[in-house]
């Protein structure tokens, strides 16, 4: 169970690629999938929420530092990513480094990150249709527009979203890249010009004083609801372990290293330069927000860039804004799709899932059987489960896989400090240790639910593994 992939072995399948993936990918589309991954439902619906209940105008510090604590793990995914580009992203470098038994629980984990990330975003898309829908006069009935928790049957809208973007990833990884590409351009487009129009009507006293006045945990005494921490550095931080969802997803890159066409460069550039744009999009985009409205009006609202907009007196920016959230969400369920059947792809090939997950579609040449699989998987959680039960079970995944990656760089530094990469991570052992530290402090700050959840998704897979992956793996047979 421990296992390891050697590099070797892990390159001459790289380079196998007949049969197999294509490389297609080039470093500006690699940045547009990387970008078409992060802004989403986190930038969009958590901003407002965390400058109303935890920071203030200082959200904008909240996300530079939920932005400090990804660029940790990101630069230990740069290095793994320019060193083995191959497809699986962190499963696959945990295989290398950590062996077969951590590789099996990062896969497993990743689905958390991958599938419900995907399943979370399609709900709130189909709650922005419905926006869109209603401007028009169009009413879609209640009951198909809801899980069940929340009064409805089924959540056809969220469905019908994952299943049209299953069928296009299984049409082509380009064809996909072109879509994903003209989506990214639209949600940017409008972001910035949100930032340039809106800088205009800032009102300066909204933003005073920038940093509020520290308010400890407490419970409301007229709601009888718990309060979390507000202003001072702790505000922020608590800011910062909510809006980390509107990260998520820059590692998705690496999860189609296989398919780049220049990896060893085009990884980083990638990973870092979609993590980098995105940061400065989200500071400024949130700094004219705050400077819109007071912070407490994003109190409960689920729309604030709606709210806040709103008194630019633009009429068509309330349109272009629910365009772009969904042009936006729509990119952000394609990579996160596509990133997953990477992962059950690699899995499948080294034996730990069954074959069915590895099968590459003759004329399309992309892993059509598990795109099927997840799509109707994907359709359960999104047609079915409450969106804040996905979110917090996406933050917890992904936290615990960084914190995984950053582990594994400091390990490989140990054991294969002369094997080539085209990126290095600067100041080990200080930047994958911070990583560790931040991921670990950010899966403390969420509710002890989802860490119940994490543990029996991953009792599950560990039950897997030794019934089924353990025996079948392909390193048995060559051992
Ligand atoms: N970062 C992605 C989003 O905010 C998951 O939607």
């Amino acid at each position: 169970m421990w296992r390891r992939k050697s590099l070797a072995i892990l390159m001459s399948e790289a380079s196998e690629d007949e049969k197999g993936l294509k490389r297609t990918l080039s470093s500006r589309a690699l940045v547009a999938m990387g970008i078409g991954a992060i802004i989403g439902a986190g930038l969009f619906s958590l901003t407002g929420i965390a400058a109303a209940d935890h920071a203030g105008p200082a959200v904008t510090l909240s996300f530079v530092l939920a932005a400090v604590g990804c660029a940790f793990a990101g630069l230990c995914y740069a290095e793994f990513a320019s060193m083995i580009p191959v497809a699986g992203s962190a499963y696959t470098y945990s295989y290398a480094t950590m062996g077969e038994f951590i590789a099996w629980i990062i896969g497993w984990d990743l689905v958390l990150e991958y599938a419900l990330g995907a399943a979370t975003v399609g709900v709130s898309w189909g709650a922005y249709l419905n926006k869109l829908f209603a401007h028009f006069g169009i009413m879609l009935p209640p009951e198909f527009t809801n899980a069940p928790a929340e009064g409805g049957i089924i959540n056809l809208p969220a469905i019908f979203i994952v299943c049209i973007l299953s069928l296009l990833l299984i049409r082509g990884t380009k064809e996909s890249a072109f879509v994903n590409n003209i989506l990214v351009v639209v949600k940017v487009i409008v972001v910035v010009v949100f930032i340039i129009l809106g800088w205009q009507h800032i009102n300066p006293d909204f933003h005073v004083p920038y940093i509020p006045e520290f308010v400890p945990a407490h419970i409301d005494p007229v709601t009888g609801e718990k309060v979390g921490e507000f202003g001072g550095m702790s505000g922020i931080a608590a800011g910062a372990g909510l809006v980390f969802f509107a990260f998520i997803g820059f590692d998705a890159v690496s999860t189609a290293a296989q398919e780049a066409k220049d990896p060893q460069k085009g990884m980083p550039v990638g990973i870092l330069g979609s993590l980098l744009v995105c940061t400065v999009l989200y500071v400024l985009f949130s700094y004219v927000m705050t400077g819109l409205v007071p912070y407490t009006a994003f109190k409960g609202d689920a729309s604030p860039a709606a709210t806040a907009f709103a008194v630019t007196g633009y009429s068509f920016l309330q349109m272009g804004l629910i365009v772009a959230i969904l042009a936006g969400y729509t990119s952000v369920i394609l990579v996160m799709l596509m990133g997953q059947s990477r992962v059950f792809y690699s899995m499948s090939k080294d034996g730990l899932l069954p074959r069915f997950f590895g099968d590459i579609h003759s004329k399309f040449r992309t892993p059509w059987k598990t795109n099927i699989f997840f799509m109707f998987f994907v359709s359960i959680f999104a047609g079915f489960v409450p969106i804040k039960d996905l979110g917090h079970m996406v933050s917890i995944g992904t936290l615990f896989a960084f914190a995984l990656v950053c582990l594994g760089i400091l390990i490989m530094r140990k054991k294969m400090p002369d094997a080539p990469r085209s990126f290095r991570v600067p100041l080990v052992p200080f930047v994958p240790i911070a990583g560790i530290v931040v991921c670990l402090y950010l899966m403390y700050s969420l509710p002890s639910e989802s860490w119940l959840r994490l543990l029996g998704w991953m009792g599950l897979g560990v039950l897997i593994y030794f019934a089924y992956g353990k025996s079948r793996s392909k390193l048995n047979k060559t051992e």
